[in-house]
């Protein structure tokens, strides 16, 4: 049993978890235009999540969403709820962003993913997209955030409840609040 906390990740977090997961993910890391929170076991990243703000297009009024641009969790750390908890912080903070919707994209060989996407209370939509000319199948997913009242907003802003990752005084989980250490199973 360990403690994971989850912050959110400036450039140096981006550049270290480019030399140690790889240049594709950090390229997946969004900072100014998206936010990145990832889960550390004491100081090892066990978990990103990255969100891009994406405008969707008319004839919709202003309406934002939160693209979820990558989402890993380590080997080690698959099955004891890291990427449950990495999703519903993203969404928290979508919410109070004025995010829209909570969207992502899994092709039909992440056979993880489609199934945690289902878990987690997303919308599966079947699709085929051609990134680079040839078919993909796959799933677009999504989830409403606040329906009732939703979003008005066209800028996002900064709350101040997740540390960023360099401003951290300490490892302690109280910082990201109750709802976000994590007694790994
Ligand atoms: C997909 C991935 C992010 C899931 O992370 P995780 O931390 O293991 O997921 P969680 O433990 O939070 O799982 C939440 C729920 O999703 C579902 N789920 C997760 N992994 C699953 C799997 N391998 N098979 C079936 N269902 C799965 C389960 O319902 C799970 O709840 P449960 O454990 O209580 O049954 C992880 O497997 C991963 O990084 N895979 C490789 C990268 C990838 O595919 N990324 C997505 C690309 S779009």
């Amino acid at each position: 049993m360990s403690d994971l906390h989850i912050v959110e990740a400036d450039e140096v977090l981006r550049e270290r978890l480019g030399r140690e997961w790889g240049p594709v993910v950090a390229a997946h890391m969004h900072l100014s235009d998206g936010f990145s929170l990832v889960a550390l076991d004491g100081d090892t990243p066990a978990g990103l999540l990255a969100i891009a703000w994406r405008e969707l297009p008319p004839p919709l009024p202003p309406t934002v969403e939160a693209f979820i641009d990558i989402i890993e969790v380590a080997a080690a750390y698959r099955r004891r709820g890291v990427a449950r908890r990495l999703v519903a912080l993203a969404a928290e903070r979508a919410r109070a962003r004025g995010a829209y919707q909570l969207r992502a994209w899994s092709s039909a060989d992440k056979d993880a993913a489609i199934p945690m996407w289902r878990a987690l209370g997303f919308a599966l939509c079947p699709a085929t997209t051609y990134p680079r000319g040839a078919p993909v199948e796959g799933f677009f997913v999504a989830r409403v955030l606040d329906y009732g009242t939703h979003a008005r907003a066209t800028s996002v802003s900064v709350p101040e409840d997740v540390p960023v990752a360099g401003s951290r005084v300490d490892s302690s989980a109280r910082h990201v609040g109750p709802d976000l250490s994590m007694a790994i199973r």
